[in-house]
Parts: structure tokens; sequence; C-alpha cells
């Protein structure tokens, strides 16, 4: 796909500069604007396997596909995405036979990243008679309370705070028996499947509005909920994937998987072998927090054991702003290392609005400076790296991710090729989605 070179800096025509282009051009990166449409998450809700979960933060797998051919990525290269989310990197490097590691942070995307990279049709036939017993089991409980489910499987209420106004009771009821039925030792070779199709059951079926990118409560519809409805229409997708995958993808295997880790740490230990590329998305500093969105699904999968560890996995995540993530940076003003201070260019104006935000932001810079510094560790000398984020305003102060994220890698001794700008995000609100292009 070829891209035009941008030229947006002297165009006499373009409308004044707005602070976004202003601070590009006075950082002296080179800069490009690239279209290749919608490059959300809503591209990947139409197509094979990505469509098993819906992760709103995602990029669209024709980004990844774009990059993957720009870069010029072959079955001899090893890809990384550090970030890895839903897996939307990873499940298209499987695609094309490119070996790719995943890691990611979230159990329950991890899970779902590594369980999308399941492409077997051996047993599929098993899954009508998983549909059968779980409708016959719904049928036997219909009349039956709640607790009485939880006694026979031996199981417990999902840890969720008001855990009932996430799920009507019968509905959680229905739930429960589709979860604990794929455990059967006569599904494991579908279980992948049979965990993806009820874990996206869960969250479709609860009381939310799923048209927003957030998760808000939908206290008073009206929808009718059918759980053994909705499992089955994934199933069927799932179904019709893997037919299409095992068809119509050639030199496809399975040679991919998604690790539960932490990249901010050493990750040398983690992934075998050095990195030819890295298609990525870390977290934006936009106070967006994957533990709070996907808390539903972590706690109803049985992902964690206490309500502790969603606060702990917060505060270990990038952008972590969740309960004590933010009652943390809320008091004195967090130590900046010398070494990178020059470089956040929001500080001194942030700090005097908002200690919080500020912290916010410095904590969020800090994590992904541990990153990079690890990301040297592994790459190999042909190594380029590609780093999707998005610039945001705190407290009315503009975070030039872009631009400081760049300086980051640059002090790291990256080379930073150029700034890729694709769309305007969220309306008039001079929001950016920028692909940072780096090489070793
Ligand atoms: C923008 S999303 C990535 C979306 C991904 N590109 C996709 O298409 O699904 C960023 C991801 O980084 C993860 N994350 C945050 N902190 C992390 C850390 N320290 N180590 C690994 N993953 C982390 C989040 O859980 C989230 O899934």
């Amino acid at each position: 796909m070829k891209y035009q070179q941008l030229s947006i800096f002297e165009e006499p025509s373009k409308p004044e500069l707005n602070c976004f282009h202003r601070n590009l051009k006075k950082s002296g990166f080179n800069y490009q604007e690239i279209d290749i449409g919608d490059i959300t998450f809503k591209g990947g809700q139409t197509e094979l396997v990505h469509r098993w979960y819906r992760l709103t933060p995602s990029y669209s797998p024709h980004l990844v596909r774009f990059f993957l051919k720009d870069l010029e990525v072959t079955q001899d290269n090893l890809v990384c995405d550090p970030f890895s989310g839903r897996g939307t990197t990873i499940i298209e490097c499987q695609k094309k036979g490119v070996k790719a590691y995943g890691i990611e942070l979230n159990p329950l995307l991890q899970t779902v990243g590594n369980y999308s990279l399941s492409w077997k049709i051996d047993h599929l036939e098993l899954f009508t008679n998983y549909l059968k017993e779980i409708a016959e089991i719904i049928q036997t409980y219909d009349n039956q309370s709640l607790d009485l489910v939880i006694e026979q499987f031996n199981t417990r209420i999902p840890i969720i705070h008001n855990v009932f106004r996430w799920w009507k009771v019968t509905i959680l009821k229905d739930l429960i028996i589709g979860r604990e039925i794929i455990c059967k030792k006569n599904y494991s070779s579908i279980y992948p499947y049979l965990w993806l199709a009820v874990n996206k059951a869960a969250l479709d079926c609860a009381n939310i509005h799923r048209n927003h990118p957030t998760i808000t409560f939908d206290d008073h519809h009206t929808r009718e909920i059918d759980v053994y409805a909705e499992i089955r229409k994934n199933l069927q997708i799932i179904a019709d994937d893997l037919y299409n995958l095992n068809t119509n993808i050639r030199n496809h295997s399975e040679l991919n998987s998604i690790i539960l880790g932490d990249s901010t740490q050493s990750f040398k230990e983690i992934i075998p072998g050095s990195v030819d590329f890295i298609i990525t998305s870390p977290p934006y500093p936009n106070r967006y927090s994957y533990v709070h969105q996907t808390r539903p699904q972590l706690y109803f999968m049985e992902l964690l054991d206490t309500v502790q560890q969603a606060t702990a996995i917060d505060l270990q995540s990038i952008g972590g702003t969740w309960g004590k993530a933010t009652s943390i940076l809320q008091n004195d003003l967090l130590e900046v290392p010398d070494e990178i201070k020059p470089y956040l260019s929001y500080y001194d104006e942030l700090k005097e609005k908002s200690i919080l935000m500020c912290n916010y932001a410095t904590k969020y810079f800090i994590d992904l400076w541990q990153h990079i510094k690890h990301l040297k560790e592994i790459v190999s000398e042909r190594f380029q790296g590609v780093y999707v984020v998005g610039n945001s305003r705190l407290s009315n102060v503009e975070i030039f991710t872009e631009v400081i994220l760049s300086q980051l890698f640059e002090h790291e001794g990256f080379k930073v090729e150029k700034i890729i700008s694709f769309r305007k995000r969220g309306g008039k609100k001079r929001l950016y989605e920028t692909a940072i292009c780096i090489k070793s």
C-alpha cells in the first residue's frame, strides 16, 4: 500500500497548525500522514478470529497487515507485541505463518489472545454435544435457585461488587451452568472455543450498554436475554471461522502464543530469540483502565481469586488508574529521574493544576521508559518497531505522547525514523492516533 509523503508543515492551504502539529514540527521528527481508513477495533469485528472477542481499544487487523507489508516481514523473522491486548498482531502473524510472541499483563486478555490462536478443527462435532448438554441442564434447573446450582457445581458467585446489578439471577444461573460444563473431560479438545464462547456471552448477557466503548450499567433495559442462544451464536461464529481458516488460509500453523507478563520488566527470559519486529500499541495516557473495563469477565471466568488481585494488576499496568492506583498518586509529586525530565513537556504546567494528573502522566512515561530500556536487551541488529500511541489532555494540559516517547526511544539509542499520524480521535478534541516507527 502506498501512502502520501507529508507536506503538511509546508502546505499553504492548510489551516493554521494546531498545537499537536506545532509540537511535532518543533520536535524535528519526520512526520507523515496516512489515510488507510478506520484503524479502530471495528475492523476486527467483521474478521475471522478477531471477532471472537471485542476490545474497544484494539487496533484493526488491517493496520497490522499494513505494517507487516511495509516492514517486509517474512516467515524467517520473529515478531513481538509486548502489549498484545486481545492479540491482533499475533493473530495476523499466525495467519501469515510468521512466528510471533505476545506479552500481556491482564490475565483475561492473555487468555483470550492465547485461545484465539488455537485453530484446530478436529473435534468440532463436540460443539453440538456441549450445546445439547447445557440446554438440558439449563432446563433441569429452570425452577431451581441459583444457590442450588452453586452448590451442585461446587462453585461460587462471582466475587465482583454488586454482582446482581451486573447479571439478573436467572441469567447468572444459566451462565454458570454454561461455564461449569466446559470443564468436563469429554470437552477438553474444544475447551478454548467453549471458553471463548461463554466468555463473550458473559458480557453480552450483562446489564450493560453494549455499544459504548467503556462499560456502564443499563439498569432498566428490557432486552430479552437468552444465555443458551448467545453461547450457540458464538460457537457458530467460531466454527465458521475455523472452517474458513482451514480451507482458505494456506501456510498458517499454530505457532504463536501470548505470555502473561509485564513488559516494563526484563523480557529477555520470556522471548526465546532476538526480536526482528515489534508491532504494538501500549496503553495511552487517557485514564482508561484495562482491568476495570474487563472486570466482569475477569471475575466471571474465575481468573482472579480475590478482589485485591484486580487492584494489584491495575497498579502494575501502564496507565492503570483504578482505586489504589489513583489513591497512591494523589499526594506528593513523584520524583522524576533527571535523565528524562527534559522530555516531559507537560510537567511544569500540569503539576500546578493537578498533582494527581501530573503523577499519573509521569508514572506512565517512567513505565514506558523502563520498557524501552528492556527492549534493547532483546532486539536483533535489523530490528524495526512500530508503537501506536495516542496523545491526550489531562486537566486541560496537552500530553504529546508521540513526541515524548520518541525522545525516550532516542535517549535509549533507538533511531526514530518517522512519526505517522492516521486519524483524529474524539471529534473536535484534537486527539490523534500516531505510529512511532523506530530502528535499532
Ligand atoms: C492498547 S492495548 C493493546 C491492544 C492491542 N493492540 C489489540 O489490538 O488488542 C494495551 C494493552 O497493554 C496491556 N498492558 C498494560 N500494562 C502492561 C504491562 N506492564 N505489561 C504488559 N502489558 C501491559 C493492557 O492490559 C492492554 O491490553
